[in-house]
């Protein structure tokens, strides 16, 4: 039988022993975090008379947020928007947003076009306006370019809907697709816009919130964008593109997660040569815009 202490204990040794917890492992600034929140929840239970029946849809809600994944969403958009707002603390990157319900994983590795840009899978018919978005992924630190880097990238058609989830006839993975970025961490996609959404399934408890909110059913349009290297913390980071005026930015996104820093202004263009140059004859216009992407990186 091995005489060497286990490194994880089932049990006191000394059931009726008390408890002094470890000098050397306490974190007065844990302690003294943990402490002003609970006063400052406190405060809005007393000075707002918190019900029972009402802590009890909250708890309902997060059960719910919770089925949808959108647990750790919710703290991270709430409490992000805290530490930006905070004392000397805004973040210099681009801010990252969750991954939401609609992701998933496997999407196809797109070709790239003679140019070296790249096409999101579509139909031949696919509504909309085509979009094309450009720019560069750069470490916030320094500047330096993420060479190689793999987009994932996924947004709804103009229809609102996603693929993949059996909602509409369209194809799976369609609008959907992995692509990399070029040695100087450059990339141009070209999609079609999306369009504001409703995520499907929302609860009636969700909806019920919302309008006594004042909020809207709708997500302002965005596009998801996941990236993966080497060089990022966990090798992962994910955010979404929104655009300037859709009237569901703000306070109107019942999920309160776009933010200003996030959206982009578009150009159109009209003219039959470029539409033509662009491979685009069939449709009226077509819009382009920049999204630079600004991430933490570790050293290695
Ligand atoms: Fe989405």
């Amino acid at each position: 039988m091995s005489t060497t202490e286990p490194a994880f204990k089932f049990r006191p040794d000394d059931p009726d022993a008390p408890f002094v917890p470890d000098p050397a492992l306490l974190s007065p600034r844990l302690i003294e975090v943990k402490n002003a929140l609970v006063d400052a929840v406190s405060g809005v239970f007393r000075d707002k008379k918190i019900t029972y029946d009402e802590y009890e849809k909250f708890r309902q809600v997060m059960m719910l947020l919770q089925e949808f994944k959108g647990v750790h969403g919710w703290f991270d958009i709430w409490l992000a928007k805290m530490v930006d707002a905070s004392y000397e603390d805004e973040w210099p990157g681009t801010t990252s947003q969750p991954e939401g319900p609609l992701y998933v994983p496997g999407a196809p590795v797109l070709t790239p076009e003679a140019d070296g840009s790249y096409v999101l899978p579509q139909r031949d018919d696919e509504q909309g306006t085509p979009l094309i978005i450009s720019g560069q992924v750069r470490s916030m630190r320094d500047g330096t370019p993420l060479a190689c880097a793999e987009f994932d990238i996924w947004q709804c058609a103009d229809t609102g809907i996603y693929s993949n989830f059996g909602m509409d006839d369209s194809p799976a993975w369609n609008l959907r697709g992995k692509f990399r970025t070029d040695p100087e961490g450059r990339y141009e996609l070209r999609t079609i816009k999306p369009v504001p959404y409703m995520t499907p399934g929302i609860p009636q408890l969700i909806l019920d919130i919302w309008n006594g909110l004042g909020k809207a059913h709708f997500r302002p349009a965005h596009v998801h964008m996941k990236l993966r290297h080497g060089d990022l913390p966990g090798g992962e980071y994910m955010t979404q593109m929104y655009f300037k005026g859709d009237p569901y930015l703000g306070d109107n996104d019942p999920g309160e997660n776009s933010q200003s820093s996030l959206e982009v202004g578009t150009t159109r263009h009209s003219d039959p040569e470029e539409l033509k140059a662009r491979g685009l004859e069939k449709y009226s216009s077509f819009l382009t815009t920049t999204f630079d992407i600004e991430v933490e990186t570790v050293t290695k």
